[in-house]
């Protein structure tokens, strides 16, 4: 044979043994199962890690959040529909919080013609006048509505239950003490709601917690009778440390629900004008730090700093803390 013929042959030869030695090496096994048409197999994708990992996964860690959306009706809007999906999170990086609220709240909440009632609608303009939805609405809980209580006392009967009261609360509803509150004028409903939060545990307070559970539910609502209707006028509205100026901007994001100077539309939520500055500071301070829970001021407080609170208190503490219809026990 010539040398280069046999030359060509043993170059054929060696580059088809090169081949059939590296198949196997570059098709993967599961070709000879599946043939020439695959994507990623069903057994593969089986064994992947679910990309969406559903709110149980967040309930260790995020234990807060969790409770307050599993007891609030957007228990149907999952974290990840929100907050995008959890695969790798926290080991492989943080999940994003939505930066633009207006913008992912309204995708499911613009009134639509068509859209089906079940759905709470609003309409965007009128509604929230441009501010992002989570001044108001906290996102895991994001129901406001006035809890309905019955307020049906006796002032007198309220008046003599309130000596009890006095060395710490004033005779006449004016706290001697700057970090004790006020009780004079405020909200029947919110007092009724509150000293039962004492009695029933859900609010804790050392001072207040044992007195509260002494009391019947009659003396409620006899002693929320009694201080609503007492004139607040006197209130000290004490020397305050902030700046009231800086506090009157801040408080923009507080009109919604304490209204402009303090004094509230909704009968169960407390005024907060001519409070005792000191109680102002300590009650922000506990729910931002989750000791007192509320899940619309949870989310109200969580961003305001020390200097921010102290402003704030010296803000309301100098309104007047009288309403127009002052001096009458409020349903
Ligand atoms: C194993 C514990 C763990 C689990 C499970 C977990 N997270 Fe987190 N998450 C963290 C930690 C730790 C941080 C704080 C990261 C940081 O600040 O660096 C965090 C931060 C966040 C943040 C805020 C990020 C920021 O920029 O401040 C969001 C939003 C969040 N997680 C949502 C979720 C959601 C939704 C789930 C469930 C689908 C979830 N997380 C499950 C531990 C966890
Ligand atoms: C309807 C949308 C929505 C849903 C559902 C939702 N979140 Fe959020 N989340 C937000 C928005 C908006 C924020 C921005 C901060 C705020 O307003 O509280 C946020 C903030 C957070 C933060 C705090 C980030 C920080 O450091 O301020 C965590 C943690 C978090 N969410 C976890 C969860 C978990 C866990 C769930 C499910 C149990 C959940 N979220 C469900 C919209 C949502
Ligand atoms: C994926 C759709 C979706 C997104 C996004 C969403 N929601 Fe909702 N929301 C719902 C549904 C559905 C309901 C009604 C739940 C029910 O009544 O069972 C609801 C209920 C509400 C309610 C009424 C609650 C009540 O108890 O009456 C408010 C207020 C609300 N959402 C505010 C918000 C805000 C603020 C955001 C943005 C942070 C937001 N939603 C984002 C779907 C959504
Ligand atoms: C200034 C405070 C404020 C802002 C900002 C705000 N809301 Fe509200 N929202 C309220 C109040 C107060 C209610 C309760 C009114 C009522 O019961 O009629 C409410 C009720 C709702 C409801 C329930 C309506 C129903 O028919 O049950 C939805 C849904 C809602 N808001 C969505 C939003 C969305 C989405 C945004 C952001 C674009 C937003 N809100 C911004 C104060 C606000
Ligand atoms: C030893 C002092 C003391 C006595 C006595 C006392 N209180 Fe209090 N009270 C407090 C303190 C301190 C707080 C604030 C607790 C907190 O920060 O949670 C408070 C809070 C309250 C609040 C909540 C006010 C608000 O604006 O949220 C009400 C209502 C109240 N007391 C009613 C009463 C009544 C009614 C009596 C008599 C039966 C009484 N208190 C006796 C110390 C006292
Ligand atoms: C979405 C409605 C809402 C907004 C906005 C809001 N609050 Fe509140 N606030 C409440 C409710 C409801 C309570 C009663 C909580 C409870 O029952 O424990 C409360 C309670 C308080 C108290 C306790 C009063 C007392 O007598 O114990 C203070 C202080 C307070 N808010 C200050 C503020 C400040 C400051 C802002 C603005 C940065 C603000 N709130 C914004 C709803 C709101």
């Amino acid at each position: 044979m010539p040398k280069h013929i046999f030359r060509l042959v043993s170059l054929i030869a060696g580059f088809l043994a090169v081949t059939i030695i590296a198949i196997p090496f570059l098709v993967p096994d599961s070709f000879y199962r599946f043939g020439h048409y695959r994507a990623n197999s069903v057994i593969e994708i089986a064994a992947q890690e679910p990309v969406l990992q559903t709110a149980n996964y967040c309930k260790d860690c995020h234990t807060e959040r969790h409770a307050q959306w599993s007891a609030s009706n957007h228990k149907s809007v999952t974290c990840e529909i929100c907050h995008g999906t959890a695969l790798g999170h926290p080991q492989k990086g943080k999940l994003p919080i939505p930066k633009d609220a207006a913008r992912l709240c309204t995708l499911c909440h613009e009134a639509m013609p068509g859209r089906p009632r079940t759905q709470p609608q609003i309409q965007v303009a009128q509604h929230s006048s441009g501010q992002q939805c989570n001044v108001c609405h906290n996102p895991h809980s994001p129901k406001i509505a006035a809890a309905l209580v019955k307020v049906a006392g006796n002032a007198a009967a309220g008046k003599r239950k309130a000596a009890d009261c006095a060395a710490c609360h004033g005779e006449a509803g004016i706290s001697p003490n700057d970090t004790w509150p006020n009780l004079a004028g405020q909200h029947a409903a919110y007092l009724v709601r509150i000293l039962a939060a004492y009695k029933s545990g859900d609010q804790k307070d050392v001072a207040m917690t044992p007195l509260a559970q002494a009391l019947g539910d009659a003396d409620i609502q006899n002693l929320a009778t009694f201080y609503a209707g007492l004139n607040c006028k006197g209130a000290a509205g004490g020397k305050a440390a902030g700046d009231a100026a800086a506090g009157k901007v801040l408080a923009k994001n507080c009109v919604a629900c304490h209204g402009e100077t303090g004094i509230g539309s909704n009968p169960a939520w407390p005024n907060i004008a001519g409070q005792q500055p000191g109680y102002l500071v300590n009650v922000l301070k506990a729910f931002k730090a989750g000791l007192r829970k509320d899940p619309m001021m949870a989310g109200v407080s969580r961003g305001l700093s020390d200097t921010d609170i102290a402003n704030l208190a010296a803000y309301y503490a100098a309104q007047n803390c009288q309403s127009p219809k002052q001096g009458k026990a409020k349903p």
